[in-house]
């Protein structure tokens, strides 16, 4: 477990993107593109990067619908995972939702992607729901579970 004091959270920003495309295409099975995190910030998605000291560790970015909040990525960079930063990414998270107004918060992941379904499930979130071919996979598609928490 990490001392939390040696961890920082940031807005991200445009000058970021190329950093966190390179973490991106070390841990994602099907890595989000340059011009999908630029339309995210654009958008005015909520992401945040996750530094622990001065390295940049991980990164989150969700969107916000009425009292809805949409978890559409978090990511460890794979060289800082299994040591609680996404499980304390998860909490600020909540945090950062819960101030903005938002009473549930929503995801969708792989059924394949058993670690992530851990994180959330230790997160608070349940499954509600199964979107049927939902993700492009080697095998030709796979469904996605959806997940909900209470904030
Ligand atoms: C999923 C991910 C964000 C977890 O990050 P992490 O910092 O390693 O997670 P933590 O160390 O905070 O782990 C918290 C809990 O998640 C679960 N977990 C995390 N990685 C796991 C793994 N490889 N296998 C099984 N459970 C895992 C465990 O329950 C863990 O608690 P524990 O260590 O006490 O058992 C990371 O593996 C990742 O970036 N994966 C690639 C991107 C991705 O799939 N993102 C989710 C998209 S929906």
């Amino acid at each position: 477990m990490q001392d939390d004091a040696d961890i920082d959270f940031r807005p991200m920003q445009l000058i970021d993107v190329d950093a966190v495309c390179a973490i991106e295409q070390r841990a994602q099975v099907a890595p989000w593109t340059r011009a999908q995190f630029i339309d995210s910030l654009a958008a005015g998605h909520a992401a945040w990067l996750l530094y622990r000291g001065t390295v940049l560790s991980g990164y989150a970015l969700c969107s916000f619908v009425l009292d809805e909040a949409e978890l559409l990525d978090i990511v460890i960079d794979p060289a800082c995972q299994r040591q609680g930063l996404a499980g304390r990414f998860m909490a600020f998270l909540a945090r950062e939702a819960r101030q903005a107004g938002a009473q549930k918060m929503f995801l969708e992941v792989r059924v394949s992607n058993r670690a992530a379904q851990a994180l959330y499930a230790r997160s608070g979130f349940s499954p509600v729901g199964l979107r049927r071919d939902y993700y492009p996979c080697a095998a030709g598609r796979e469904h996605a579970l959806l997940m909900m928490r209470l904030l």
